[in-house]
């Protein structure tokens, strides 16, 4: 089971709405997929509650719990991904996921504050020996000037993924229960989110297979 951990300082970055629609292209691309919302804002769980399609499972865990979770989780081979959405500041629960973080995503907005808190986060994450790379999200989807100034801060502090722009889909998206792949499968939303994943995926290790 790989993990992957949504993670930033910084309250409305994206984390559950990237959380949301990564969890859907990942399960489309055949991980199957368990969603975990460590935020007491529970923002992921509402979402998975306005969901009717079945395949991806849902659970609460006490950030306590998260440890054992995982071991116990890890002996079913039926679940490949983890996808653990976080709160916007950094605690006990924040550090418990990035503990088993194969790989963290930092969505981080396109202006000085969000890359303000970006940076730190990073840093924290990299000082924990966790693999992570930034995510440009909500960028203007018509002006590059200001996503690419971010782009160049946030190499200078670690890796930058594919960007995300800012699409209403991914808003009608979360208030349908659904990803923006499900959304509108066609859309620039959906081939952005499908583009994350596959360079997310390929950046986690591959799993270890125990003797
Ligand atoms: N790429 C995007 N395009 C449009 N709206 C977005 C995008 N990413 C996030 N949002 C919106 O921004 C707000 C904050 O996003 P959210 O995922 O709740 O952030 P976080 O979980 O980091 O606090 C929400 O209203 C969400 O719908
Ligand atoms: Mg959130």
């Amino acid at each position: 089971m790989q993990i992957l951990v949504l993670a930033s300082q910084k309250g409305g970055s994206g984390k559950s709405t990237l959380a949301a629609s990564l969890a859907v292209a990942a399960y489309e691309a055949g991980e199957r997929v368990v969603v975990v919302d460590l935020d007491p804002q529970k923002s992921l769980t509402s979402w998975g509650a306005l969901r009717s399609a079945s395949g991806i499972v849902f659970r609460t865990v006490a950030p306590d719990d998260f440890n054992q979770w995982v071991v116990r989780t890890r002996q079913i081979p039926v679940v490949s991904l983890c996808i653990v959405d976080t709160p916007g500041t950094f605690g006990p629960g924040v550090d418990v996921a990035l503990g088993h973080a194969d790989c963290a995503l930092v969505p981080v907005r396109a202006s000085v504050l969000d890359l303000w808190a970006g940076v730190p986060t990073a840093r924290r994450i990299g000082v924990m020996g966790r693999r992570f790379a930034f995510v440009v999200n909500g960028a203007s989807p018509v002006s590059y000037a200001r996503t690419n100034d971010a782009i160049a801060t946030l190499g200078e502090n670690g890796l930058v993924g594919p960007v995300v722009s800012e699409r209403v889909a991914h808003r009608d998206a979360i208030a349908s229960g659904l990803g923006v792949t499900e959304l509108d499968p066609t859309g620039k939303a959906a081939s952005e989110i499908r583009e994350l994943w596959a360079w997310t995926k390929q950046r986690m290790p591959t799993e270890q297979v125990s003797a």
